[in-house]
């Protein structure tokens, strides 16, 4: 069998809307094998109870296109998807599942793809290049499609000096009613903000620069909108923001929230956002990870 790891991703880092994502240190795992025929998926965790097993699956359907840039067909598939990144919460589960997918046939029928036809394959899947480009990729990665191609730079992410403080409540958010409540246009002014904050965040993450992200992860083109299905976030923002964090964010589409902290400030942090949870929040936990440089690999 052919395994892949795959890292979960948060999207929309501060203003980069439809842009910026950071792959995080929490992993899926998809093995795959060809069989004689038919289609077979075991997801032995708990997201088997509402992931399809048929030729609605995500890593099937991925696997496929492959297998077609390829001029193949498979006879048959057989997938073992192994599940920790949390589903529909903002935290990239099905592109973990598309790149998943994607390298893995990739590897099954010797399609060859590039790193390159690899990112640009999973964001035409996707529809947006922010969570699928640093799964593949890693570290913090500026994506922009263009004309079906995806032009990407991948930034890698200081791991000694920063954690993220990734808040998951239990309640889901789909991506398709977080998108609806977008504006099809936006003040010239809310261009400008997010424009310049994408560029000074983009820059003070290459120079280690951290002062700057308090301002450098504010946004004005998506969180505004989607704050109204996300019951507790401005209360999470301000705590985070007293309890030492750099800034924080709405990751993905929601409705994960991300806190960017220094390693020195962790203890501090935790102290403080595990009694405030529990006493205000109930329905929120909290996960630290770390960036994941290397992003998706065979196994
Ligand atoms: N950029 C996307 C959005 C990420 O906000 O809709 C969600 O997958």
């Amino acid at each position: 069998m052919i395994t892949v790891k795959v890292p979960a991703t948060s999207a929309n880092m501060g203003p980069g809307f439809d842009c910026i994502g950071i792959a995080l240190g929490l992993y899926n795992t998809v093995s795959v094998e060809e069989i004689e025929s038919g289609i077979k998926i075991d997801i032995p965790d708990e997201t088997g109870r509402f992931l399809p097993k048929d030729g609605r699956n995500l890593v099937y359907r991925s696997m496929v296109e492959v297998f077609k840039a390829a001029g193949r067909k498979p006879k048959g598939v057989h997938i073992i998807q192994k599940n920790n990144i949390p589903v529909t919460r903002g935290l990239g589960s099905s592109s973990a599942s598309i790149v998943g997918g994607i390298i893995a046939a990739n590897a099954l029928c010797g399609a060859n793809m590039s790193q390159n036809d690899i990112v640009s394959m999973a964001a035409r899947i996707e529809g947006h290049p922010d969570n699928t480009t640093p799964a593949i990729v890693g570290g913090m990665a500026i994506a922009v499609t263009n004309n079906c191609n995806t032009y990407y730079q991948k930034i890698p992410v200081d791991k000694s000096h920063l954690k993220f403080a990734v808040f998951i409540p239990n309640f889901i958010l789909r991506t398709k009613k977080a998108r609806s409540v977008l504006p099809s246009s936006i003040p010239h002014s809310d261009g400008v903000f997010n424009a310049s904050r994408a560029a000074l965040l983009t820059a003070s993450v290459m120079a280690q620069n951290y002062g700057n992200l308090k301002v450098a992860l504010e946004d004005r083109l998506h969180q505004h909108y989607r704050k109204g299905f996300i019951k507790g976030v401005d209360k999470i923002f301000k705590k985070a923001e007293e309890s030492g964090a750099l800034g924080s964010y709405i990751s993905g589409a929601g409705p994960t929230i991300v806190s960017i902290v220094k390693t020195e400030d962790e203890n501090k942090f935790l102290a403080s956002m595990s009694q405030f949870l529990p006493q205000r929040l109930v329905d929120w936990s909290l996960i630290m990870l770390e960036v994941d440089n290397m992003g998706a690999r065979l196994i």
